[in-house]
C-alpha cells in the first residue's frame, strides 16, 4: 500500500458491510461474486471535513453523492438496491462510529454478491469504509500532466456517467502510462480528440479570464466537485462556460487545474511538458481553491445545505 494507507487503515475502528458493523479484516466478499468476476460494481468517494474551531466533521454534498450512487445502481440494473435513505443513514453512522477527529474519505461500494454470470443483477452487497485522508500535497504544489494515448470511454460503450468500477480500467491504463512517462497525472481525450477528463477528476482551463470546462457530454463523470466549482465561480462573478475544449487549448491556456473529491483542486503546472501559463498555479485557480476550502470546511455560512454534520455515536 502507499499514500499513508497503512496509517489510515490502523485508525479504522469499524466498517459497514450489508448494514452490519465489523472490523475491516472481517469484511469479506466471495471470490466468485460478479462484483469481482465481471466488475459488476459501482462506487462513490465522499469526503468529510473537520472544522477544528467548531469541533465538527461535515460530510460534503452527501446527498448529491448518494443520488449519483443510486443512479449508478439503477443504470447497472441492480435488483432491489439499498434506498437513498438507507445508504445515507449507514454512511453517517459509519463515520460517526469511528469517532474521527480529522479529514475523512468514505468509500461506498455496491456490487453483485455471491455467485453469478455476467448479467446477474443480484444479490446486491454494499460496503462502507471511512478512513482518515489528508489533503494531497499537490493542492499547494501542483502537478505536471501528460495527454494519454488512450481515449476516454464513450457513453455508448461503457458510460462514464455511471461510477462503475469497470470504467476505471480506462483510467488505470492512462494513469500507468502517465506514471511511466514521469507525469503526475493523465488527461484523456474523447474519440473526437477533444478534452474529456482525467482518471479520477475533471478538468478546467482559463483563457483570457474565462473559466472553461468540458460539457457533461464529453465522456466525463458528472462530478460533484466540478458542479461545486462552477457554482462558486458564478457567485464570485467569475465567467465560466461549459463547452468542448480542443487539445491545443491546453497548450495555450493561462491556467488549468484538475478536480475531484479526492484530489480537490490540483493546479496543472504543465501539459506534455509545456508550462501552463508561467508554470505556477494561477490567480483564478488559487481563488477557487480558497473558495472551495471555505465552503467544504464551513468557514462560510453559504451553502450550509452542502454540509451534513456527523455527530459521534460512540
Ligand atoms: C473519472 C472521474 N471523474 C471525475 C471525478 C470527480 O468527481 P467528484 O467531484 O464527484 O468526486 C472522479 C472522482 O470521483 C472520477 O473518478
Amino acid at each position: 500500500m502507499s499514500n499513508g494507507a497503512d496509517d489510515a487503515r490502523a485508525k479504522i475502528k469499524t466498517v459497514t458491510l450489508n448494514g452490519e458493523r465489523m472490523p475491516l479484516a472481517d469484511a469479506r466478499v466471495s471470490v466468485m461474486a460478479p462484483g469481482l468476476t465481471y466488475a459488476a460494481a459501482v462506487f462513490e468517494g465522499i469526503r468529510a471535513y473537520r472544522n477544528a474551531a467548531a469541533d465538527q466533521l461535515w460530510l460534503f454534498r452527501l446527498d448529491d453523492h448518494i443520488r449519483r450512487f443510486v443512479n449508478s445502481m439503477r443504470l447497472l440494473r441492480f435488483d432491489d438496491p439499498p434506498s437513498f435513505d438507507t445508504v445515507r443513514r449507514q454512511v453517517i453512522d459509519d463515520v460517526a462510529a469511528n469517532g474521527y477527529r480529522e479529514d475523512v474519505y468514505v468509500r461506498l461500494q455496491a456490487y453483485i454478491d455471491d455467485w453469478g454470470d455476467m448479467t446477474a443483477t443480484g444479490p446486491v452487497g454494499m460496503a462502507i469504509v471511512s478512513r482518515p485522508r489528508p489533503r494531497v500535497p499537490a493542492f499547494e504544489t501542483g502537478r505536471d500532466f501528460g495527454i494519454s494515448a488512450w481515449r476516454r470511454l464513450a457513453d455508448n460503450a461503457s458510460p462514464p456517467r455511471v461510477k462503475a468500477t469497470a470504467n476505471y480500467l480506462n483510467g488505470r491504463l492512462a494513469g500507468l502510462d502517465a506514471k511511466a512517462a514521469g507525469y503526475g497525472g493523465a488527461i484523456l481525450l474523447t474519440e473526437r480528440g477533444t478534452v474529456s477528463e482525467g482518471p479520477g477528476g475533471c478538468i478546467f482551463i482559463v483563457r483570457d479570464g474565462v473559466l472553461i470546462t468540458p460539457s457533461v457530454t464529453s465522456g466525463i463523470l458528472e462530478s460533484v466537485t466540478r458542479d461545486t466549482l462552477i457554482r462558486l465561480a458564478g457567485a464570485d462573478g467569475q465567467a465560466c462556460v461549459e463547452r468542448e475544449i480542443d487539445r491545443t487549448e491546453l497548450y495555450i491556456a493561462d491556467e488549468a487545474f484538475y478536480c475531484g473529491t479526492g484530489q480537490e483542486v490540483v493546479p496543472m503546472l504543465s501539459v506534455d511538458r509545456l508550462p501552463v501559463g508561467d508554470g505556477r498555479p494561477g490567480p483564478i485557480t488559487r481563488r477557487l481553491q480558497a473558495l472551495y476550502d471555505d465552503t467544504v470546511r464551513g468557514h462560510t455560512d453559504d451553502h450550509a445545505d452542502w454540509r451534513t454534520a456527523v455527530h459521534e455515536t460512540n
